[in-house]
Order: C-alpha cells, then structure tokens, then sequence
C-alpha cells in the first residue's frame, strides 16, 4: 500500500516535471536530439508520427511515458522493434492499408493510414471496415534507417529531457547496452 502510494507519487511529480521540461532549458545533447527528432537526413524524421514538449505529430504512440520509465537501452529496442504492438493491416472499401486507430466515435472510426509519407487521416464507417488483422507489411522506419549510436543517444537524450526533464548525458555504451 505504502509502496503502491509512493510510486504514484513518483508518477505524478515525473508529469509535473513534464510541464516544467517545457520551460527548463535543454542540455546540448537534448538540442542535437531534438533537431535529428525534427529533421532527418536518415529517412521519414520522429517527429513526422510523434509528438512531444509541443512538437511533431501525434500519429503513433505518445513517447512521454515510455521515456521517463524506460532505460536508453530499452528505449533502442523500442525504436529498433520489428514486431508492432498497435499498427495492423485494415481492410478497407477500396483496399489494405497498415492503419493505427487514432479514435472511434460513433459509427465513424479514425484511422491513421501509414500507407502514406507523411501518414493521412481517414475517417471510415465502422462498416466500411471490411477486417484488422495482425501488421506484417509496416516497419517502424527507424529500425532500418541506418542511425548511429551516437545519434540514438541524442534522440534519446531530448525524449528523456522532453518526458521529465532530465538532464544526465546518455551515453552511447548505454545505447549499445555495454552499461
Ligand atoms: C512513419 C511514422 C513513424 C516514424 C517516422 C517513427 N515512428 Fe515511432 N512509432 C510509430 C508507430 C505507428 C508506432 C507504434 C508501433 C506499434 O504498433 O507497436 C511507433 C512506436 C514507437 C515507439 C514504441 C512506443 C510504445 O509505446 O510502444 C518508440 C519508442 C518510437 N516509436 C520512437 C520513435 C523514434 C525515436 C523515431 C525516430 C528515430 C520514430 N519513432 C519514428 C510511427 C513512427
């Protein structure tokens, strides 16, 4: 119990740090990441599906609570990931397109068809959709991109600025999982 309450606690000052991250100023590595999270020159950039400290998209995934409980290590196997948890294979009036649910109202569903650079918005009938089933065609585009250690740690380093302000350097034996 005593536990249980701690760790809420924890969680809530980490979402109060969330908000403050907006205001703290960024360390170097966090600026190097957070220009690589914007702008790639390796492929479709982060912040092209994801969204955070008030940039990018909110396509995939919001990244706060993964970066704030999750080691760097962790964080690439995320990034690296060949199997999706979310993204399926949607059947819709006029074909199969890998589809990430934004929201159901309704009769309408909103899905994200990934299908697409950048991703586009479809707004279907429930009837419309003909079958989801599980993804085998959609990569996460970073897995194959080609970043380097160096530039993971950057990433990393503005995600865990951006989630709860944190400050300490990622190093890149902690990317490749050597710490
Ligand atoms: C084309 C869109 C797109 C791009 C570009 C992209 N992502 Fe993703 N990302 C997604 C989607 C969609 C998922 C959910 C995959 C699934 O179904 O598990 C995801 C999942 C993730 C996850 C796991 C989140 C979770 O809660 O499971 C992490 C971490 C992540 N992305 C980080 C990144 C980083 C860092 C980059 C840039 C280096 C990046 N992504 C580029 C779309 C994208």
């Amino acid at each position: 119990m005593q536990r249980a309450l701690r760790i809420a606690l924890g969680l809530g000052m980490s979402l109060t740090m969330a908000t403050a991250a907006d205001n703290r100023p960024a360390t170097k590595q966090a600026e190097r990441g957070r220009e690589l999270f914007l702008k790639s020159a390796k492929g479709t950039a982060c912040g092209t599906c994801h969204a955070i400290a008030g940039v990018g998209n909110a396509v995939g995934p919001d990244l706060g609570r993964m970066a704030s409980l999750v080691a760097p290590r962790g964080l690439v196997m995320a990034i690296q990931m060949t199997v999706t948890a979310y993204v399926q294979e949607v059947k819709g009036p006029d074909g199969t397109f890998p589809g990430i649910q934004k929201q159901k109202q309704g009769d309408e569903i909103e899905i994200w068809d990934l299908g697409q650079a950048p991703p586009a918005l479809r707004t279907l009938k429930s009837r419309q959709v003909i079958s989801m089933s599980a993804n085998r065609s959609w990569k996460h585009p970073p897995a194959s991109a080609g970043y380097t250690s160096q530039e993971l740690a950057d990433i990393i380093g503005f995600l865990k600025w951006a989630a709860v302000g944190g400050r300490k350097e990622v190093s890149v034996a902690e990317v490749e999982g050597l710490q």
